[in-house]
């Protein structure tokens, strides 16, 4: 019988659009699946441009059409995190590296892992980041993101 929650982190590069929505995608399949109180679930931003700020309001409005509400405010990632959280998701290559650089050692790497791998309906390899996109880019990171966690919680309940 496990004795604590799993501690899962969601890294993406603001932490105001890919991150949060998987946060609050997460939350809301734990919430189905009556998982709440198994896990932890955070994000955080490699850089710390937009820390303090709620996610991207176009990322909010398209959650919300899915029923998700997104809460979070953004924060950077800490050399910390590493150790706090049981699994750091990146959501792209970008962010793995920078994470992963954050642990010069190596001890914590098998535990950084990308999302998409966890994808059983797409094959995409990275979440790509729709800030400078139009409002479709969101949808196809939330259609992403669900398949993800899906596959991310199987793995981890
Ligand atoms: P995110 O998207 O990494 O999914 O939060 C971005 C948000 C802001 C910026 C880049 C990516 N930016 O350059 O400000």
């Amino acid at each position: 019988m496990s004795s604590r929650p799993t501690r899962v982190l969601f890294v993406c590069l603001g932490n105001i659009c890919r991150s949060p929505a998987a946060e609050g995608v997460f939350l809301d399949l734990l919430a189905k699946e009556e998982l709440s109180h198994a896990f932890e679930v955070d994000s955080a931003g490699t850089g710390s441009w937009h820390v303090g700020q709620r996610a991207d309001s176009r990322m909010r409005a398209a959650a919300q059409r899915r029923g998700i509400e997104l809460h979070s405010r953004a924060r950077q990632i800490l050399p910390e995190d590493l150790q706090s959280f049981d699994w750091i998701i990146t959501m792209d290559d970008s962010n793995l590296q920078n994470v992963r650089a954050l642990d010069p050692s190596g001890v914590s790497h098998e535990r950084i892992v990308p999302l998409t791998g966890h994808c059983s309906r797409h094959s995409n390899e990275e979440v790509p980041d729709p800030y400078y996109g139009g409002d479709q880019g969101f949808e196809q990171v939330l259609d992403l993101l669900e398949d993800a966690c899906e596959g991310l919680l199987m793995r981890l309940r």
